[in-house]
Parts: structure tokens; C-alpha cells; sequence
């Protein structure tokens, strides 16, 4: 009997071809699934993201005392409670890898009278949830920690939290959602200031439940959205967008495998989630945007790639939010430009699933590409050889350490490598992007699995 360790192994490739179906939206599946559950009527959210992380939240909100039924493989059925309808869990709420998913639900129990305790794999047990439950504190919230601001945490919610204007220090959707859905409760109206937009699907998804949500850009770039308490939610259907965070991978590997063209069609093209797409355009990559519409209040669009040679650039530094989550497989791209890329007011990193400048930069030096880092930032340096080809030499290991983006983006350098990269770690890609490696293998990709003998 073979079996299977948890890592694979990706090889150079000669092309990537074909039209891809990337998977659901996990920032819009985790909030259609919370935000459904509080609604009155039943809602049916398709195209859902069916992967270990929204299927946390799910459970999560089942033990919340709501019933969710999936009907297809990427739909579900929720029937609404309504607000106020929580149940207390009778257990304790396990998020697994799920930053998300933890972070608004600790929002969404904050304005209900229930105890709820929150826990998670390892990696998200080293996360800092203080910036979320500060600003639930100061509504009025009961939080109990019995670690130093890491899970896990018990919150202690009541049906009518205090309204707040909370200044937050960093643009965090997360953070921002969290306190947002708190506010759907409270007694007045609840402020979140960023000081750049981040994501708005929460906002943009309360008034699709026919919520009010005031929201203001200013001059400076700063951003308040304002919900004022005591709101009733309609149920109404959700088409997810697939994701863009997760299209990334293959928009990248479409730009660096020579003779490639990917078309990928249907994708989230939210304002503040397309970072990538203009830096990548900025860096020389050959990206069409087609058939621009809007989507159950999203707008997406079909995107085209083409091998291209990249150059590296500065990327704006307030750019950062929205492409928050992509710096993982940008960094790959950087790797194979020529001239140094440097990537500014990137701190946030060191805080996601794992420390992802300080993994990225291990795993790049691996591969023979110089790096520069700094507590918030990076600089890559395309790696060039004589011939004027960029050249990974590959012939390594890197473990994800629970990063489903680390993961993927070392096995997209894999396409480009001298010898084959072996990344240790991979099941954490079923967290955001289950079918990653048949997707990939299906359009030209050679992933394999390591055997053990
Ligand atoms: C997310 C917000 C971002 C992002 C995460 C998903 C969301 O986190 O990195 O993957 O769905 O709200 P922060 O809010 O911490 O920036």
C-alpha cells in the first residue's frame, strides 16, 4: 500500500492552457452563511465556497442553533433565526483555521445573550484577537481570555451591546465586520473608522438584506461606515462570485509559465481586492479584464492571462488592503521579474495564518532569489541569469506552516524551477481552495504526491 505524506512535490512545466473554474468567494461565503442565520425567511446561497474553513463556520453556526441544509455541492439552504435568535452553543465554537470565521463571529454572539467560548487549530491560536474584542469591550462586552489575547476566548454578549465610534489604527475588514455586526444590536448608531478602505462585503451584503449602511470615502483616504441598532434582516438569495484572492495563484502562474493563456472566467472584481491585478499590470503582465457586470451586489468580471515578462516596481504603499492576502504569490512573481520589487506597509503579514514575510522570504532564498525584509516590508530581487531568463533553482523543501497561500505559492514556483520544489504542509489549502491541485494539473501543472516507500 502506497500512502500519502502531507506534501507534494511541483515541477517545471512547459505551458499552462485552458479556461478555469476557480472556487467560491471565502470572504462572501463566511458572511453570507452568518449573516443568512440572523435573518427572518429562508435564504439559498450558490456558488458557496465548500472548503475546511467556511465548513467551520457553518458548524459553528449550527451550534448556534440554525438550521443550514446543503442541497448541491456548492449550495446551501439556511433558515434564518432572525435577530436575537442565537442559541448559547453548548460547546465550544471551533473555528479550526478560520480567521474570519472566528473574528465576525465573536461580532455576531457579541449582540445576542449568550455565552460563547472560541477556539482553533494552532495557527490560529497564535493569532491576536485583541484588536477585535477591544472595541467589543468597550460596547459593553463581557471577554474572558485565558491566554494572553490568543484563543481561547469566551464572549459573553447582550441583546443590546453600547454603540461606538471606533477609530481603528489598521484597515481591517475583519475587525471592522466584527463590530459592525455587533452594532446590528446596539441601542444607537455604531461607527467604524479605517484609515483605508478595506473589503466591504459585509456592508455591502447588510443592504442586501435591506440594512441600512451609511458609508463615507474621505479626502484623506479614510473610511467610516455607520449601522444603527435594532434592524431586522430579510432573507434574500446570494450568488457567491468565485475568488479572487484565490484566482491569484493561477493569474500568476498564467503570467510566469512561458506559452500560457488562461482564461478565468466569472471573478470577484471588488475595488478592494484587485490590488494585485493593477500591480501585476504595472509590472508589464499581460492581464485583459472582459465583460465587466454586477452580481447579486458584486461586481466580477472574465479575465485573461498571458505569459509575459514581468519588471519589478515599488508598489504603493497604501495599496497594501487591497491586496492584502496576495503578497504570498506576488512575491513569486517578483521573483521571476527583472529589477527589485519592494513591497511597503506590509506589517499585517506577520500576523495572518502564519508569518508570511518571514516564510516567503526563507523559501525564496531557498530557491537562489535575494530578499530583503524588514519588520513591514520586503524587497525582491528578480532572480536573472545571463541569458536574461529569470532562473529558480529549486531543489528544496518549505513547510507551509498551516498557510494555505504559502502553500500554493511555492507550489506555483514549482512551474519555473530548476529542480522540483517540495512543499511540506499542503492540506491547509483545503481551507480556501479545495480542487487547487487537479485545477492546476488539469491546465498543465505537474504536482505530485510524495510517497513514503
Ligand atoms: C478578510 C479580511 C482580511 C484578509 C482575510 C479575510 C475578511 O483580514 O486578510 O483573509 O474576509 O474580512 P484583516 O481584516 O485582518 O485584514
Amino acid at each position: 500500500m502506497i500512502n500519502h505524506t502531507d506534501s507534494l512535490s511541483s515541477e517545471a512545466i512547459s505551458e499552462l492552457q485552458g479556461t478555469c473554474s476557480v472556487v467560491g468567494d471565502k470572504s462572501i461565503s463566511h458572511r453570507s452563511l452568518m449573516l443568512s442565520s440572523i435573518a427572518e425567511g429562508t435564504t439559498r446561497i450558490s456558488g458557496i465556497l465548500q472548503s475546511t474553513d467556511v465548513h467551520s463556520t457553518l458548524n459553528a453556526m449550527r451550534d448556534l442553533g440554525v438550521r443550514i441544509s446543503i442541497v448541491e455541492d456548492d449550495v446551501v439552504e439556511v433558515i434564518g433565526v432572525g435577530m436575537h435568535g442565537l442559541k448559547e452553543p453548548v460547546r465550544p465554537l471551533d473555528l479550526g483555521n478560520a480567521g474570519t470565521g472566528v473574528r465576525l463571529l465573536m461580532g455576531l454572539v457579541a449582540g445576542h445573550n449568550i455565552t460563547a467560548t472560541f477556539t482553533g487549530d494552532e495557527s490560529l491560536s497564535s493569532r491576536p484577537m485583541r484588536r477585535i474584542t477591544e472595541p467589543l469591550s468597550q460596547m459593553g462586552i463581557q471577554v474572558n481570555y485565558n491566554g494572553n489575547g490568543l484563543l481561547p476566548v469566551t464572549v459573553t454578549g447582550r441583546s443590546s451591546p453600547l454603540p461606538i465610534r471606533y477609530n481603528s489604527p489598521v484597515a481591517s475588514a475583519q475587525m471592522k465586520s466584527a463590530v459592525l455586526l455587533a452594532g446590528l444590536n446596539a441601542r444607537g448608531v455604531t461607527s467604524v473608522i479605517e484609515p483605508t478602505k478595506s473589503r466591504d462585503h459585509t456592508e455591502r451584503m447588510l443592504q442586501h438584506f435591506g440594512v441600512e449602511v451609511n458609508t463615507q470615502t474621505n479626502l484623506d483616504g479614510s473610511y467610516i461606515a455607520s449601522v444603527t441598532g435594532g434592524v431586522t434582516l430579510q432573507a434574500n438569495d446570494i450568488i457567491v462570485p468565485r475568488d479572487p484572492s484565490s484566482a491569484a495563484f493561477l493569474i500568476v502562474a498564467g503570467l510566469i509559465t512561458k506559452n500560457s493563456q488562461l482564461l478565468l472566467p466569472t471573478i470577484g472584481m471588488s475595488p478592494e481586492r484587485i490590488g494585485l491585478i493593477t500591480t501585476l499590470r504595472e509590472m508589464g503582465g499581460r492581464i485583459e479584464i472582459s465583460n465587466q457586470r454586477e452580481v447579486g451586489g458584486e461586481q466580477v468580471a472574465d479575465i485573461k492571462v498571458s505569459s509575459s515578462q514581468l519588471k519589478g516596481i515599488v508598489i504603493p504603499s497604501d495599496r497594501a488592503p487591497s491586496m492584502i492576502d496576495e503578497y504570498p504569490i506576488l512575491c513569486i512573481a517578483a521573483a521571476m521579474a527583472t529589477g527589485p520589487s519592494l513591497m511597503e506597509n506590509i506589517g499585517e503579514l506577520r500576523h495572518k495564518e502564519a508569518d508570511r514575510i518571514a516564510i516567503m522570504a526563507k523559501g525564496l532564498r531557498l530557491a537562489g532569489v535575494t530578499v530583503d525584509e524588514t519588520e513591514t516590508s520586503m524587497r525582491v530581487y528578480g532572480a536573472n541569469t545571463e541569458k536574461g531568463d529569470a532562473y529558480i533553482k529549486g531543489g528544496f523543501n518549505i513547510s507551509s506552516e498551516h498557510d494555505h497561500r504559502i502553500a500554493m505559492s511555492f507550489l506555483t514556483l514549482g512551474f519555473v524551477s530548476g529542480d522540483r520544489i517540495i512543499v511540506d504542509g499542503v492540506s491547509t489549502i483545503e481551507t480556501s481552495f479545495p480542487g487547487f491541485v487537479e485545477l492546476m494539473n488539469k491546465h498543465g501543472a505537474r504536482i505530485s504526491p510524495i510517497n513514503l516507500a
